[in-house]
C-alpha cells in the first residue's frame, strides 16, 4: 500500500464520533462563515487594479467567468462537503480516493493557501486601519520592519477562534452584516453616477495585438515562449479572470466545518452554493459600477472604490467604504485562521503531523493546539515578511485543491457507489471533469513567478512527508501492527 493507502470512508465518520468536533453550527452561521471569508481584498482592491491593468471594464466579465469556474468546483464540494462532512475536506476527500500522498500534498496546499492568506490580510488591514484612524505608518504600514497592527489583529482573532465556534460564528455573522451592508451601499448609490461613457468599448483593444494575440495568452505559455506579455482585448479579460479569482476563494472552506454543522446534510451545500452565489451578484454589481464611475485608466490602485466615491464628492461613502474594507477583511482573517485549525488538526489526527495537534480543547472543543500554532506561524510572517505580492499563492493553492476534489467526485462514486449523497453534482463525470480543467485553464493564467513558489513549496511539502509523515501515519501505524501480529502469529 505504501504511500498510496487511502481512509475508509465509514472510518472517517466513525471518528467523529469518539473525539471529534462538536456539532454547534446552524446554517446561517455556515452562510455567514462563507461571505465572510469570500468578501475581502478581491472586491476592495483587485477588482480596480486588474480593471485599470488588464481588462478595462470588462473586468466585470473577468469576475463572471471566474464564478463560473468557482460555481462548477463549488457543485463538487458540496457533494463532497454533505457526503462525507468532516474537517479537513479536500485533504480528507483526497486521504479517501486518491492516496496518503495526494492527501498529503493537498493539506500542505491548503495549509498555505490560508496560512498566506491571513498573513496577507492582516498587512492589507494593518495599512487600511492606519489610513482610517491616521495610525504611525512606521507600525502599521508596508514598509513597517515589525507590522505590530498586522500582529496584534491575529493575536486577537486567535482568541476567539480558540475561544470557541459559536463565539467565531458571531463575531463573523456580525461583520458580515456591516461588509455586506457597504456593498450594497455601493450599488445603491454609486449607480447614479455610472456614465455609459466611460463603460465603451466595454473590452478595449489588446496591446500588443500581435504575436499570438489571444489564443496564446497564458502568461506561463508566453514567458516560455519569451513573448511580450499581453494587455487588454480577450487576452487581458482572461488574465483579469485568474486573478480575480482570488476574490472567490474561500467559500472551500466551509468543507472544513462538516463535523460542526448540525445538519450537514442540508445546509453545507446551502452554504457553500449560497455564499458563493450572494458573493458573485455583489462583485458584478460592484465591478459595473465602479468602471462605470471612473474611466479605467484613472482607476486609484490603492483604495479604488473608496476614491471612485471621492472622486464625486461623495466623501461619506468613500469613508464607509474604508470600514467596509476593514470588517471585511477582519471576517476573512477570522475564517482563516478557524480553517486552519481544522486542516491540522485533521491532519494531525491522522499522524501525518505530530498527533498533539490533533486533539480537541476539552472545554472549549475547538483544535486549540493547532489554531494558536498556526497563528504564531502567519503572526511572524506578517510581522517581518513583506508578502502582499503572494496574493496570487493564495488563487494558485485554492485551485489546485480544487482540480483534486473535483476529480475525487467520479473516483468516489466509483468507489463507494453506496455512500449517501445528499447532494449529487448533475452530469457527473462531465461535469467534475469539466471543472478541473477549468481551474487548471485559470491556473494557467497565473504568472510564471507564482508557480516557481508553488513548486518550491510543494517540494519542501515531498521532504516532509518523506522525513516525517510517512512513518508517523495513523494508516502505517496500522500497517506495521498488523505486520508485527502476522509474525507473531507465524512464529
Ligand atoms: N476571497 C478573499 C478576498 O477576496 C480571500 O480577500
Amino acid at each position: 500500500m505504501g504511500v498510496l493507502r487511502t481512509l475508509d470512508v465509514d472510518d472517517i465518520l466513525d471518528r467523529q464520533r469518539t473525539g471529534g468536533l462538536r456539532r454547534r453550527l446552524r446554517g446561517r452561521d455556515l452562510v455567514g462563515f462563507g461571505i465572510g471569508i469570500i468578501i475581502g481584498t478581491g472586491i476592495f482592491t483587485l477588482a480596480g487594479v486588474e480593471a485599470k491593468n488588464h481588462a478595462g471594464p470588462a473586468v466585470t466579465l473577468s469576475f463572471v467567468i471566474s464564478a463560473v469556474v468557482a460555481g462548477l468546483a463549488a457543485l463538487c464540494y458540496a457533494e463532497l462537503a454533505s457526503g462525507v462532512p468532516t474537517a479537513g475536506s479536500a485533504y480528507t476527500y483526497a486521504f479517501a480516493t486518491l492516496g496518503e500522498i495526494f492527501a498529503w500534498i493537498i493539506g500542505w496546499d491548503l495549509l498555505l493557501e490560508f496560512a498566506l492568506g491571513a498573513a496577507v490580510v492582516s498587512r492589507g488591514w494593518s495599512g487600511y486601519l492606519a489610513n482610517l484612524l491616521g495610525l504611525p505608518p512606521e507600525l502599521f504600514g508596508e514598509d513597517a520592519t515589525v507590522n505590530v497592527g498586522a500582529v496584534l489583529v491575529i493575536a486577537v482573532l486567535t482568541v476567539v477562534a480558540v475561544a470557541g465556534i459559536r463565539q467565531s460564528a458571531l463575531f463573523t455573522n456580525t461583520l458580515v452584516v456591516v461588509k455586506v451592508a457597504v456593498c450594497v451601499l455601493i450599488l445603491a448609490v454609486g449607480v447614479f453616477f455610472v456614465r455609459g461613457a466611460n463603460l465603451v468599448p466595454f473590452v478595449p483593444p489588446a496591446r500588443p495585438p500581435d504575436s499570438g494575440g489571444d489564443v496564446l495568452h497564458q502568461p506561463v505559455v508566453r514567458a516560455a515562449l519569451g513573448m511580450e506579455q499581453s494587455i487588454y482585448g480577450i487576452a487581458g479579460m482572461l488574465t483579469a479572470a485568474a486573478v480575480v479569482f482570488f476574490a472567490y476563494t474561500g467559500f472551500e472552506a466551509l468543507a472544513n466545518l462538516g463535523e460542526e454543522a448540525r445538519r450537514p446534510d442540508r445546509d453545507l451545500k446551502v452554504g457553500i452554493l449560497g455564499a458563493l452565489g450572494v458573493c458573485a451578484l455583489l462583485y458584478v454589481g460592484v465591478s459595473l459600477v465602479l468602471t462605470g464611475m471612473v474611466p479605467f485608466v484613472n482607476i486609484d490602485e490603492g483604495a479604488p472604490l473608496a476614491a471612485a466615491f471621492n472622486s464625486v464628492g461623495m466623501h461619506w461613502v468613500g469613508a464607509l467604504i474604508a470600514l467596509g474594507a476593514v470588517t471585511g477583511l477582519t471576517s476573512v482573517m477570522m475564517v482563516e485562521l478557524v480553517t486552519i485549525g481544522r486542516i491540522g488538526f485533521a491532519m494531525g489526527r491522522d499522524g501525518l503531523l505530530p498527533k498533539a495537534l490533533g486533539t480537541v480543547h476539552p472545554r472549549w472543543g475547538t483544535p486549540h493546539r493547532m489554531t494558536i500554532g498556526g497563528a504564531v506561524l502567519i503572526a511572524l510572517l506578517a510581522a517581518f515578511v513583506p508578502i502582499s505580492e503572494l496574493a496570487d499563492m493564495v488563487s494558485i493553492g485554492a485551485l489546485s485543491a480544487m482540480i483534486i476534489v473535483a476529480l475525487a467526485v467520479p473516483v468516489l462514486r466509483r468507489r463507494r457507489p453506496d455512500l449517501r449523497r445528499p447532494f449529487r453534482v448533475p452530469l457527473s463525470p462531465v461535469l467534475p471533469v469539466v471543472a478541473a480543467l477549468a481551474c487548471l485553464y485559470l491556473m494557467l493564467n497565473l504568472d510564471v513567478l507564482t508557480w516557481i513558489r508553488f513548486a518550491v513549496w510543494l517540494g519542501a511539502g515531498l521532504l516532509l512527508y518523506a522525513c516525517y509523515g510517512r512513518r508517523h501515519s495513523r494508516l502505517a501505524e496500522a500497517e506495521r501492527a498488523a505486520a508485527r501480529d502476522f509474525h507473531e502469529l507465524r512464529d
